[in-house]
């Protein structure tokens, strides 16, 4: 699904990204966990094609493509999806507006809104989101889970072949958050793939991915299963600086 070697990125001339190697196949959950400031969202804008970020060198191949070659709405439409730490609020285009936009965007469709109320409200019945999330504005006055919610039905609806989740967790009571792991649990299938980017091991306890890793000071400094994740939550991360 995708293999990144040895990617170096700077942000500003500075360094963040400092050889980072991993690879993900079909049907995987890996799980990226790591301090703040770590580049865990780093990596994530640059997959995503965010011009701020400068890859200095290394590879990344995307469904056999070179994704850094790829703008990223040809990054999207070969079917990569990210979630951000942070969802982007935008007045005066309805949710519906956007997430029509988008399917017919990345699936290079050209479906009536009509017609593609029938797949969005099927989308929202599996994630259980209430059908007055349609006609509100994007992402604006929507909660903290509101918004990753939101996210989840975005992603839902472009079923991707495979999501990065940025912090997905954050700001989610228990409650929001098995709403959301059930919902992406859904998704996963053979033949899609999932990165989760998380600082605490909470998430994991409700999508379980088969492979941790730990990002330290911009690269991946040790790798093990779901029981890494464990590990982690008792000790924190200053035992693997050593
Ligand atoms: N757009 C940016 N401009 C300047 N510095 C940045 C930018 N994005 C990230 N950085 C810096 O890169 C480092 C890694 O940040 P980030 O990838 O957000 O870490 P994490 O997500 O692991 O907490 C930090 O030192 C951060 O300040
Ligand atoms: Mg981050």
């Amino acid at each position: 699904m995708i293999e990144i070697k040895e990617l170096y990125v700077n942000v500003e001339d500075k360094p963040i990204l400092k050889g980072l190697n991993l690879h993900v196949k079909a049907g995987e959950i890996h799980a990226i966990m790591g301090p703040n400031g770590a580049g865990k969202s780093t990596l994530a804008k640059v997959l995503a094609g965010d011009p701020s970020y400068e890859v200095v060198s290394g590879e990344v191949w995307f469904k056999g493509q070179n994704l850094l070659e790829l703008c990223p709405e040809d990054r999207a439409r070969l079917g990569l999806f990210m979630s951000f730490q942070y969802p982007l609020e935008i007045s005066g285009i309805t949710n519906l507006q956007f997430l029509h936009a988008a399917y017919n965007a990345v699936h290079q469709a050209g479906i009536s809104e009509e017609a593609f109320l029938d797949i969005l409200d099927e989308k929202m019945a599996l994630m259980e989101v209430k059908s007055e999330f349609k006609e509100r504005n994007l992402n604006e006055g929507f909660s903290g889970g509101e918004k990753k919610r939101n996210e989840i039905l975005q992603m839902a609806v472009l079923n991707p072949a495979l999501a990065i989740l940025d912090e997905t967790d954050s700001g989610l009571d228990i409650d929001a958050m098995r709403v959301v792991a059930s919902g992406v649990n859904r998704l996963m299938r053979a033949d899609n793939a999932l990165i989760l980017i998380t600082h605490y091991q909470r998430l994991l306890d409700y999508i379980k991915p088969q492979f941790v890793h730990v990002l330290l000071d911009g690269k991946i400094v040790t790798s093990g299963g779901s029981e890494l994740a464990l590990t982690l939550e008792e000790k924190g991360y200053d035992w693997l600086t050593v």
